[in-house]
């Protein structure tokens, strides 16, 4: 753990007065009703910061996501053409394109307006995916999606940011069609090192909660799992993305993961 601590104070050391000094700003602006700096700001480091995430893991999404290809869907005029039904919630810059089967057609929620820009430049590169619609809204409040209509629900490291999960469930539950399957991926609080778990708690209290709005102590695998909403499945396995060396020892804090399929 020292060393782990020597490594990020020699990392952060020389960017301490920028640090600080970002973050007053945002507070500042904040206080003052500037609301879409922040959105803004992630919007715009995300993509860059995240890609090295996301090509870590490529192989372990892809089996995650495979079975999707063999889900038949409730929809008469779709099931003929061999195609699906997807809602993404939260999907950025729109890393889970790849995973979704040919000829899906995709609907999206998401609640940053600047990450659309982003989002339909990575779809022209996946043209086998038809875009049904991109609604700026919040997965706990999907009312423009109706009930039973959707056959696959995607989630990867949304629910960090939602305000409340338990209404996002409920909302994933109603739209999805009866064998509709909820996939989720998601980043959870630490569950086997106190001392990362307290580190996390001072994230989320502070820089982190802050610029991401993204809680790293939340514990969306237990609400997942607690199933108030009514699945008649829940299959989950709790897991941890691998530490390289170096600097990527700090992905310790963002390391406890969830992934699992919740079948209507
Ligand atoms: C950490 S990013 C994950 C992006 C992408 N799914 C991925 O795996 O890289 C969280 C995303 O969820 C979106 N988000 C946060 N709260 C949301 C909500 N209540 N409803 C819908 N989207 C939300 C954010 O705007 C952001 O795009």
């Amino acid at each position: 753990m020292s060393n782990l601590l020597t490594e990020l104070y020699h990392v952060l050391q020389p960017w301490t007065y920028y640090l600080l000094f970002g973050f007053v700003l945002l507070l500042i602006l904040q206080k003052y009703g500037v609301s879409h700096i922040q959105p803004w700001f992630f919007a715009k480091i995300y993509n860059p910061w995240l890609t090295i995430y996301h090509v870590k893991l490529r192989a372990m999404k892809q089996k995650h996501f495979d079975s999707m290809k063999n889900h038949v869907s409730a929809d008469p005029a779709l099931r003929k053409k061999g195609a699906l039904r997807i809602l993404e919630i939260g999907p950025g810059p729109g890393f889970n394109f790849e995973f979704f089967p040919p000829k899906s057609e995709l609907t999206v929620v998401e609640v940053n307006p600047f990450f659309e820009e982003q989002f339909f430049e990575k779809q022209s590169e996946h043209p086998h995916i038809k875009m049904d619609r991109f609604v700026v809204g919040f997965a706990e409040d999907m009312k423009g999606v109706p009930d039973n209509s959707i056959d696959i629900v995607v989630s990867t490291m949304v629910l960090c940011s939602v305000r409340d999960i338990d209404k996002a469930l409920k909302e994933i539950h109603r739209v999805l069609a009866p064998g509709g399957k909820y996939y989720y991926w998601e980043h959870i609080r630490e569950y086997q090192y106190s001392w990362v778990l307290f580190i996390q708690h001072l994230l989320t209290l502070t820089i982190h909660g802050y610029i991401f709005r993204c809680s790293l102590v939340n514990r969306s695998d237990e609400l997942i799992k607690a199933n108030k909403c009514g699945f008649s499945s829940v299959e989950q396995q709790r897991f941890r993305t691998p530490l390289g060396p170096g600097i990527d020892k700090l992905a310790i804090f963002h390391s406890a993961h969830a992934k699992g399929i919740a079948t209507k």
